[in-house]
């Protein structure tokens, strides 16, 4: 395993639960809706995705997967990586690629995108989340790709720009690509955290 992707699960085992506060602005999806969230972590967004349908999570450590399965009893955890998923074919009303796909380098994004789009059902949607270039840590650590970072812990991450969020996710329809930034206190000062968020259809 790449060294890059092997960083998260010494980091889950080191540090436990990583992602705290709650899930923002989730979608509606239809009742019974068969879900799949690459790249679950230790759970967070998995544990705020509504109740009903089939949910199939993913991620590539172990560890999380364990955090993961703590937070949400009635979901199927795979280990796997989301650039190349062990799943047949159009089988998922939904995908949530929440802060995952800028952890992978560009041919393993532009593979997590073609894989995202097979995975859908025609109709389906591909729910997009990950930091943009006006994030408060773009440009940290060490330039391995334009864009894309490698800091202490080992972990890299891709600032995107809408554009490209657009034109990784070709193979779908965008129905919505927006900015959001919030403002975080650090020890007395502000910074801003700025994500890319979209919505793609499967035609
Ligand atoms: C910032 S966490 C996001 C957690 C989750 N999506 C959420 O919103 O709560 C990123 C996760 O992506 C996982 N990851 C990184 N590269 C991956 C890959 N190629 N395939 C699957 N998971 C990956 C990491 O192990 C980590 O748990």
């Amino acid at each position: 395993m790449d060294s890059h992707l092997e960083a998260w699960d010494k980091d889950y085992a080191s540090r436990g639960r990583l992602w705290g506060g709650a899930v923002m602005d989730l979608p509606l999806l239809p009742e019974g809706s068969v879900v799949l969230e690459l790249g679950c972590g230790d759970g967070k967004t998995l544990s705020a995705l509504p109740v009903g349908g089939k949910i199939v999570a993913l991620d590539v450590s172990l560890e999380a997967l364990h955090l993961a399965r703590r937070v949400r009893a009635d979901a199927n955890l795979i280990l796997a990586d989301a650039s190349r998923l062990p799943l047949r074919e159009e089988g998922f009303d939904a995908v949530f690629a929440f802060h995952v796909t800028g952890h992978l380098l560009a041919s393993g994004r532009r593979a997590l995108a073609r894989e995202a789009a097979r995975a859908l059902v025609p109709g389906g949607r591909l729910f997009f989340r990950d930091f943009c270039k006006q994030d408060m840590r773009a440009g940290q650590g060490e330039e391995v790709e334009p864009g894309t970072f490698l800091r202490g812990s080992g972990i890299l991450t891709h600032y995107f720009t809408k554009n490209e969020v657009e034109e990784l996710f070709c193979d779908l329809q965008p129905a919505s690509i927006d900015t959001h930034r919030w403002k975080l206190r650090v020890k007395g000062e502000t910074f801003v955290r700025a994500e890319v968020g979209a919505v793609f259809l499967k035609s």
